[in-house]
């Protein structure tokens, strides 16, 4: 994802350049995870997900590929699949060909992205109709006309939803069982709690391209918001934060020293970081309680062989009585 090509008066993103002046002002400084894919960092997560190290991606593909023919018995022919994000993976013509759907209404905040997503799948589906939607799917999404009366299913993999902290993540599912009714269903991909070292790995590989796409952030800030990082003086390091169950990624500063950026100076205290990602885990029963928080009923759940990574069916049942 991309963000939508709104300009100010400087070429720059009006949205970014907030972020950033306002994340770099705070105490723990913070840039949010979503300024990493520009097209540099798009191209470097396309490599991460082909990293030994890195497992979600291979472990996500192998349950979808595996376990079409229950998706199929479970989900049934005939589903409008409202996918969150646009694929530019494998994973949606995996799951498009298990399930027989009548449409596919892929959402993406970046019209390029979604566009060649859209013309992608329409080629390798001749048959289905293909209703690509430009928009912010944070807040409820006005599904197009077509497929009004069609039963839904939401598509969200990748694990993105570990992006979120559990509040902003709750808001999102509340959002897409808005965007997508009652009696839907939504299939979400939710990476795992395992040993702290294989998931470090995953986020600081050996070849160093995790440590590139975390530095690409700050070339970024750099380019299109005037600024004069020293990238060189940050080390990029992945951390467990066994509380949260979250790998968080930050950047290091080898020492003390000043920057600016759009004109407002920032100084680093030797060690001091700029914290870029959360990406939370999960267990059965944390997944189960934030898809409950966000108002779907989790009724089917898979994982690959090694219990790495898990797709999750769930439902977003009418509004009943407690207990
Ligand atoms: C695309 C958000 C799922 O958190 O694993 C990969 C992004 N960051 N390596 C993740 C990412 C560093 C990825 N998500």
């Amino acid at each position: 994802m991309t963000a939508l090509a709104v300009r100010d008066e400087a070429g720059a993103d009006p949205a970014f350049r907030a972020d950033v002046l306002t994340g770099l002002a705070e105490r723990q400084k913070a840039v949010p995870a979503r300024w990493f894919y520009d097209d540099a960092g798009s191209r470097l997560f396309e490599d991460i997900t082909r990293l030994p190290e890195y497992y979600p991606t291979r472990a996500e593909t192998e349950i979808l590929r595996a376990r079409g023919g229950e998706f199929a018995a479970l989900i049934g022919p005939g589903r409008a699949v409202v996918e969150f994000g646009s694929g530019s993976s494998l994973k949606t013509p995996l799951l498009l060909s298990a399930i027989a759907p009548s449409a596919y209404v892929p959402l993406d905040i970046s019209g390029d992205f979604l566009r060649a997503a859209a013309s992608d799948l329409a080629a390798k589906f001749p048959g289905l109709p293909v209703y690509p939607v430009e928009a912010d799917f944070m807040r409820e999404v006005a599904l197009p006309r077509e497929v009004e009366g069609l039963p839904k299913l939401g598509f969200f993999p990748g694990s993105t939803i570990g992006n979120m902290v559990p509040a902003t993540a709750t808001d999102l599912l509340r959002s897409m069982r808005e965007t997508l009714g009652i009696g839907a269903l939504l299939l979400i991909g939710m990476d795992l709690v395992k040993e702290p070292a294989t998931l470090i790995a995953a986020y600081d590989d050996a070849a160093g391209v995790t440590a590139a796409f975390n530095r690409n952030l700050l070339h970024r800030i750099n380019r299109e918001l005037g600024g004069d990082i020293p990238v060189e003086l940050f080390a990029h390091e992945a951390r467990w934060n066994d509380d949260y169950a979250r790998i968080e990624m930050h950047l290091v500063a080898d020492g003390e020293f000043s920057f600016s950026v759009s004109g407002r100076r920032f100084t680093m205290r030797a060690g001091e970081t700029i914290h870029t990602e959360n990406s939370h885990k999960f267990t059965r029963r944390t997944s189960n309680m934030l898809l409950q928080a966000g108002g779907w009923e989790p009724r089917a759940r898979w994982t690959d062989d090694a219990g790495q990574f898990a797709l999750i069916l769930a439902e977003a049942a009418p509004p009943r009585s407690a207990p």
